[in-house]
């Protein structure tokens, strides 16, 4: 796991997973170092992904005052239950839903949950922070947040690109990637998570992306992908163009097969 700094508010704690035929997809958490610190997701739930340590790195775990899950997929909510226990102060910034999924196991303490609808803000000591829901979402529990102070806003799985190599999966500014094979795989990211995009009114889904674009954030951070700054006309623009993009379809079984088969060692 890397980090990486975004001046002195934000840290990306940026880790990366592999899908065969997919490419590199991105999985960044990140520390927002307000007066209230935010921790935004939770990495990966794959054991020695050191996220904890990376956190270490840049505060005192018994610092954080909010875990802000954006979803409660398995690559937001690694090291929560870590983190819960590291800092005793933090409450889980979640919705009602999300609060659901996430007991479904194993309850979360009533008294650790913060629920926090899209359009309401919150106070975290030196600013204000805005849930919203994004314009692609694969989970319905899914909000967002925007930083008044920095202009960053956190989209969660919105925005997404697999990346061509783990170097790039984990690098701290998307404009290492070439701005027209960005939008592509940023297109394929939208139909492999919000494959619903290609059923909508889209009329009312670019209405959706109104409030993000009244925001107008100097800065991107997603989940899945690089640090984007300065890239919000670009990102609105490909997300129009989604609904048109083909669909995904991954591969069947007999493509398994075929595949699987290459990995056969040679018998003489
Ligand atoms: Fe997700
Ligand atoms: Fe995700």
């Amino acid at each position: 796991m890397d980090v990486n700094h975004i001046g002195r508010d934000i840290s990306v704690l940026a880790d990366y997973m592999e899908v065969p035929g997919i490419g590199f997809v991105p999985v960044n958490a990140f520390v927002l170092h307000a007066a209230e610190p935010v921790v935004i997701d939770t990495g990966l739930s794959l054991p020695g992904r050191g996220f904890m340590d990376a956190l270490g790195s840049v505060l005192d775990p018994q610092d954080v005052e909010w875990i802000w899950i954006t979803h409660p997929d398995r690559d937001h909510t690694g090291a929560l239950r870590e983190l819960l226990d590291a800092a005793p102060r933090a409450q889980v910034i979640t919705t009602f839903l999300g609060m659901g999924i996430m007991s479904m196991a194993d309850p979360l303490p009533m008294n650790r949950v913060y629920l926090l609808n899209p359009g309401q803000s919150l106070d975290v000591g030196d600013r204000r922070l805005t849930a919203f829901r994004p314009p692609l979402f694969d989970n319905p529990s899914t909000t967002g947040c925007c930083d008044d102070l920095t202009g960053a806003c956190f989209s969660s799985d919105c925005f997404g690109a697999p990346m061509p190599s783990a170097e790039l999966a984990t690098c701290p500014d998307v404009g290492h990637v070439d701005k027209n094979e960005l939008r592509g795989r940023q297109l394929l990211w939208a139909t492999v998570d919000s494959p619903w995009v290609h059923t909508v009114d889209k009329t009312k889904y670019l209405e959706t992306c109104s409030g993000l674009r009244a925001f107008d954030p100097s800065l991107i951070l997603g989940t899945h992908l690089p640090p984007a700054a300065g890239r919000t006309p670009d990102f609105l623009d490909m997300l129009a163009a989604a609904p048109d993009t083909d669909p995904f379809l991954g591969p069947d079984q007999a493509a398994l097969e075929h595949l699987l088969a290459t990995f056969e060692p040679q018998t003489s």
